[in-house]
């Protein structure tokens, strides 16, 4: 062989050479496998095996191959879901295993894939084309898909699949009750029962003893704080929590603890973490006049209850605990006795007057007044009076009509 080399390392030039040359050539053919290998190949071959084992060769021949997509411009939004999940739309596959099955079909006939898409429901990464990536399995993206695995891995007490609704939420927010979205509307019930508006400003409206909550789900994790909570560290599992017992997660809260179950401590969080300021166009959101519409009843016994004659009472805070009945003012979690009579029945059940018992202040009161809701000597004077004022309304409304009860317990 002849010599003839320029380079000082004459033995190693050939070998680096050749090995670059083999890397060349390997990689080549693993870009081209991984290509080939692509899940969704297998996926789109499945199926028309499928289509033809059922309907025959000719309807295998006109399933679409290759990536698929919707495009819904007016959600920004690019899904290819259907690369993989084929049979969405056709019949006959009700019973087949994931991706081939038909999706239910109420969903959507109500909302055409074509002007929805996927991902507005389900959440993922839209133009993903793996498995993993397409159902949002992935580092910091922040739309999960809200599947039945979610759902199994928050502990859901009843249907595992709600997490859905979460996104049915934004843009059924206005509803009262949305057909499909039971876990939601339970909780919208509750949010009504409750008078959460009471210290709450929900879609523009309510009091401001708490924070507003109108975009309460848009808080970021590191807003939150986990300190107090053992188990899973997410939003979700922090509101169910705090859902179930406020006063465990924030130690001074003023919130009640209304005993929730964990169902309903689940759809409760599920609704508040739905509310989040995501631009949806107006065509695309559901009920009309976009408020929320409620009862005159219940616009009424809110209105009492902010300005109304026992406004002192929820301002103060003293209805978290306590109904006044006689002025309207409905206690949420009623653990104390309603104050429409305090001023009697303190004197009955002490011996003191109400004055005596709010200077010294006994059992409860004593710890509410030291550490929750502390009042100046003077705020206790307003106490009284607001007190007194309530026990003659409910002298008057009892010389007015004496029926037993009237005035007592709601
Ligand atoms: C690469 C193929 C592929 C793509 C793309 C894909 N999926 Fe899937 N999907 C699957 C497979 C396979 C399953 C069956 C379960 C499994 O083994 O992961 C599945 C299951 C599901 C399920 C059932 C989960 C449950 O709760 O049982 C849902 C919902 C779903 N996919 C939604 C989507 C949505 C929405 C998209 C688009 C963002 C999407 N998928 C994109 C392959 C895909
Ligand atoms: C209007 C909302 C909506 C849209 C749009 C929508 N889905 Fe669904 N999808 C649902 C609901 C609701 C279910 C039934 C879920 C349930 O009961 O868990 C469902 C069920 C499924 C399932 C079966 C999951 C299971 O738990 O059995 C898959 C897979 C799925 N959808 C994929 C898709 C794909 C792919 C698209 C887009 C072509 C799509 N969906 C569009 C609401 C929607
Ligand atoms: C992108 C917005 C959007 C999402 C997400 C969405 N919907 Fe809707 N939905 C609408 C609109 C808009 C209408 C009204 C359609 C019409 O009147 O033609 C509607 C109509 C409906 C109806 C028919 C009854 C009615 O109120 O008119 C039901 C039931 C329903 N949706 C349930 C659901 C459920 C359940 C989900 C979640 C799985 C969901 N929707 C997700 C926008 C949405
Ligand atoms: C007596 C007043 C009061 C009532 C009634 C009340 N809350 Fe609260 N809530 C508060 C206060 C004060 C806070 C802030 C301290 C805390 O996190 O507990 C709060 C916090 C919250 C938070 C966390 C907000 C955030 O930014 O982290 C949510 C969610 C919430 N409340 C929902 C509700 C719901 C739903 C109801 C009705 C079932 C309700 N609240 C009833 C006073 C109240
Ligand atoms: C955290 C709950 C809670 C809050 C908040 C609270 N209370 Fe009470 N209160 C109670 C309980 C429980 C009792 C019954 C205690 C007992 O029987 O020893 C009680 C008893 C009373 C009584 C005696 C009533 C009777 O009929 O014997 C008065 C008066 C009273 N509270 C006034 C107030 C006032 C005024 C406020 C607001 C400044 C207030 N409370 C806030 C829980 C609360």
């Amino acid at each position: 062989m002849e010599h003839r080399t320029d380079s000082p390392y004459p033995a190693t030039d050939r070998p680096i050479l050749a090995g670059v040359g083999v890397v060349l050539v390997v990689s080549t053919v693993l870009f081209w496998w991984a290509d080939r290998t692509h899940d969704w190949r297998y996926y789109q071959y499945r199926f028309r095996q499928m289509v033809a084992e059922r309907f025959g060769a000719d309807k295998a021949a006109a399933v679409p191959s290759g990536i698929q997509q919707v495009w819904v411009s007016e959600l920004r939004r690019a899904d290819r879901c259907q690369t993989c999940h084929q049979a969405v739309s056709w019949k006959g596959f009700e019973t087949a295993e994931e991706p081939w099955r038909t999706h239910p079909p109420e969903p959507i006939r109500i909302h055409p894939v074509a002007r929805y898409g996927c991902t507005v429901c389900h959440g993922g990464q839209g133009w993903a084309i793996d498995t993993g990536p397409a159902h949002g399995e992935v580092a910091h993206w922040e739309e999960p898909l809200l599947s039945r695995w979610l759902g199994e891995s928050y502990s859901l007490a009843t249907d595992k699949r709600a997490l859905i609704q979460m996104n049915c939420n934004i843009c059924h927010r206005y509803d009262r009750e949305t057909k499909g979205a039971e876990a939601i509307n339970l909780a919208k019930r509750l949010v009504r029962e409750k008078g959460c508006r009471a210290c709450h400003v929900i879609n523009g409206s309510g009091g401001t003893i708490g924070p507003d909550l109108t975009e309460v789900g848009d808080k970021a994790p590191e807003q939150y704080d986990f300190s107090r909570l053992s188990g899973q560290k997410t939003a979700f599992a922090w509101h169910v929590a705090h859902f179930k017992d406020p006063r465990a997660l924030v130690q001074d809260t003023v919130m009640p603890n209304f005993h929730f179950t964990t169902e309903q401590a689940q759809a409760l969080a599920m609704l508040v973490l739905s509310w989040r300021r995501v631009a949806v166009p107006a065509a695309y959101l559901s009920g009309a006049p976009r408020t929320e519409p409620r009862t005159a009843e219940e616009v009424k016994r809110e209105e009492e209850m902010k300005t109304g004659p026992g406004a002192w009472f929820v301002s103060t805070g003293c209805f978290v605990c306590h109904s006044i009945s006689v002025f309207g003012v409905t206690s949420p979690a009623q653990i104390g006795p309603d104050l429409s009579i305090a001023v009697e029945d303190v004197q009955k059940r002490f011996g003191r007057t109400i004055d005596d018992f709010l200077r010294e202040p006994t059992g409860t009161m004593a710890v509410v007044l030291s550490r929750q809701i502390v009042l100046t000597p003077e705020q206790k004077q307003v106490a009284v009076q607001k007190l007194r004022e309530a026990f003659a309304e409910y002298q008057r409304q009892q010389q007015a009509s004496p029926t037993p009860g009237n005035g007592g317990a709601r």
